[in-house]
């Protein structure tokens, strides 16, 4: 069987979750979801990064210790994860036993490459991105990426030789175009290596907080050697145990926002490639959330809370709108006017109504019993030849991350049986009793439209597309693979009940 591993950030638990760390969680899920669809063994990974300077400062300022504060905050990530139904096989803490016991072995793989040596560190730090810059990098004296203040740092540290790496990473970027998406983010990252490497500095010595380096009592890992490790210590590297290491390792893709690229880009593929480990398929970098055209931040308090939307709209609407609304890699800007506006003309208007019109003609005019189909005319194969466009983009957009690309094709298919309804008119012909055969048909094709669509949004919204296929009559669960026999057009038997239920997306009324 065809193996998928898909990640997401281990997230800082200096702070609470907000719709950030909700997005990138979403689309793993909707990946994990799809690539399962489509007949894989799917490997799910989630988790929070809880060493570091930061973490330390965080605790004395709440007056606990770093673990408390971890097992605290780590919890509430848990806690969304599970309110947002989030599918994920395993979360890993970097606080855990088997994390450190990764962490050691790639460490010992990269000593005995060679690639360690000890020197002194003297430079810049940015605490919250805990990112070492060097003056030039600085933007007017500031953190280059999040804007707040560095600190200078002297101390003696550990250097990991990742100079060494250069020219076989561009290499690799070059010869991978799947490396690095999307290909914005693989220019820039192209760039940046071209322009050399300095060696890294793996450990500090100024606080203690963190795993030390083996051998060692006063030097603590890098925070972020530390964290990447998680995408394979999770898996069973350097354990007893390590099937799912050799059974998913390398990963399909590693999920990332673009705050984190160079880490996830040049860092853990240098010290993958020290410690003659495969690098992963993808790195998928995406865009930045913004509220109403500002800046998510601290210090101005506005992150959106995805428990206040979800309550308020439901989880698949919500589901729905961050990955339909922005191209997936590009910033986007959250606001509930556009979720609403998504929600009733999307979902309750197109896909709804679909829906409840096909289950009532069905109801009202067969029985309830959609029969098999008779000859098929123009309008009919217009129909199917759009349903099968629809679902050759969604197989080719989700294998580029292609969410939003995914959903618009699929919305294609829904306009269009809209349309086929206005056009083949089942009302009249209902009517005529000599149509009843072409009533027939016209039914039957609708309802395996919708099924075909129930499918097609399964990953996106299990919960609605359950529903959906409750209300078909179709046997099993639109989520069961293999996607590719599944969306054959005639998959729907002849003679199927098909029941009207309770509007699936009732329309918001909002001021
Ligand atoms: O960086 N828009 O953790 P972190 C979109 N621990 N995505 C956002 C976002 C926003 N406004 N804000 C956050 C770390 N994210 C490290 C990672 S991995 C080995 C270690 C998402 O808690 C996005 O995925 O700061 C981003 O990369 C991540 O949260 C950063 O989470
Ligand atoms: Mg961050």
């Amino acid at each position: 069987m065809e193996k998928f591993y898909v990640t997401t950030p281990i997230y800082y638990v200096n702070d609470v979750p907000h719709i950030g760390h909700a997005y990138t969680t979403l689309a793993a899920d909707v990946l994990a979801r799809y690539h399962r669809l489509a007949g894989k063994e799917v490997y799910f990974l989630t988790g929070t990064d809880e060493h570091g300077q930061k973490m330390q400062r965080a605790a004395e300022l709440a007056g606990i210790t770093p673990q408390e504060l971890a097992d605290k905050n780590s919890e509430h990530f848990k806690e969304l994860w599970r309110y947002m139904k989030i599918g994920n096989d395993d979360y890993v803490r970097t606080t855990e036993a088997r994390h450190k016991k990764g962490v050691a072995e790639l460490y010992k793989r990269i000593e005995a490459a060679g690639d360690v040596y000890l020197g002194k560190y003297e430079g810049i730090y940015c605490v919250p991105c805990e990112t070492f810059y060097t003056e030039l990098q600085l933007k007017d004296g500031k953190c280059p990426m999040c804007g707040r203040p560095v600190e200078k740092v002297s101390e003696p540290s550990y250097f990991f030789r990742m100079s060494k790496y250069q020219d076989k990473l561009l290499e690799h970027i070059e010869s991978h175009p799947r490396f690095i998406m999307p290909e914005s983010r693989r220019n820039e990252i192209k760039s940046f290596v071209e322009m050399g490497l300095n060696d890294l500095s793996i450990s500090r010595v100024s606080f203690n907080w963190g795993i030390h380096v083996p051998g060692t009592t006063d030097h603590v890992l890098y925070v972020w050697v530390d964290a990447l490790t998680n995408y394979i210590s999770a898996l069973g590297f350097g354990q007893e145990d390590d099937e799912k290491y050799n059974k998913f390792w390398p990963a399909g893709v590693h999920l990332i926002g673009k705050d984190i690229l160079r880490h996830h880009a040049v860092i853990w593929p240098c010290l993958l490639m020290s410690a003659g480990l495969p690098l992963p398929e993808t790195v998928f970098a995406h865009g930045w959330w913004t509220n109403d055209g500002q800046k998510m931040s601290k210090s101005l308090g506005n992150f959106i809370n995805p428990y206040e939307v979800i309550e308020k709209y439901g989880l698949e609407p919500f589901r729905y709108f961050v990955l339909r609304e922005i191209p997936f890699g590009l910033d986007g800007d959250f606001s509930y006017q556009a979720l609403v506006g998504r929600i009733n003309s999307d979902l309750a208007n197109d896909l709804g109504n679909l829906l409840s019109r096909t289950a009532g003609m069905a109801g009202k005019y067969v029985g309830g019993i959609i029969p098999a189909p008779g000859a098929l005319e123009d309008v009919d194969r217009d129909l199917i030849s759009q349903v099968e466009t629809s679902v050759t983009e969604v197989r080719a957009a989700m294998a580029e991350c292609g969410f939003s690309r995914t959903l618009t094709s699929i919305w294609a298919m829904i306009s269009r049986a809209n349309k086929y309804v206005d056009q083949t008119a089942p009302f009249t012909l209902a009517k005529d009793p000599e149509k009843k055969e072409r009533l027939g048909t016209v039914l039957y094709n609708l309802a395996e439209c919708l099924r075909i669509t129930a499918i097609l949004i399964s990953p996106f919204m299990p919960e609605s597309a359950e529903k959906m296929w409750e209300q078909i009559g179709a046997p099993g669960k639109p989520s069961d693979p293999p996607l590719a026999d599944k969306v054959k057009w005639c998959g729907l038997k002849a003679d199927t009940r098909m029941t009207k239920g309770p509007a699936l997306f009732p329309r918001i009324e909002d001021k």
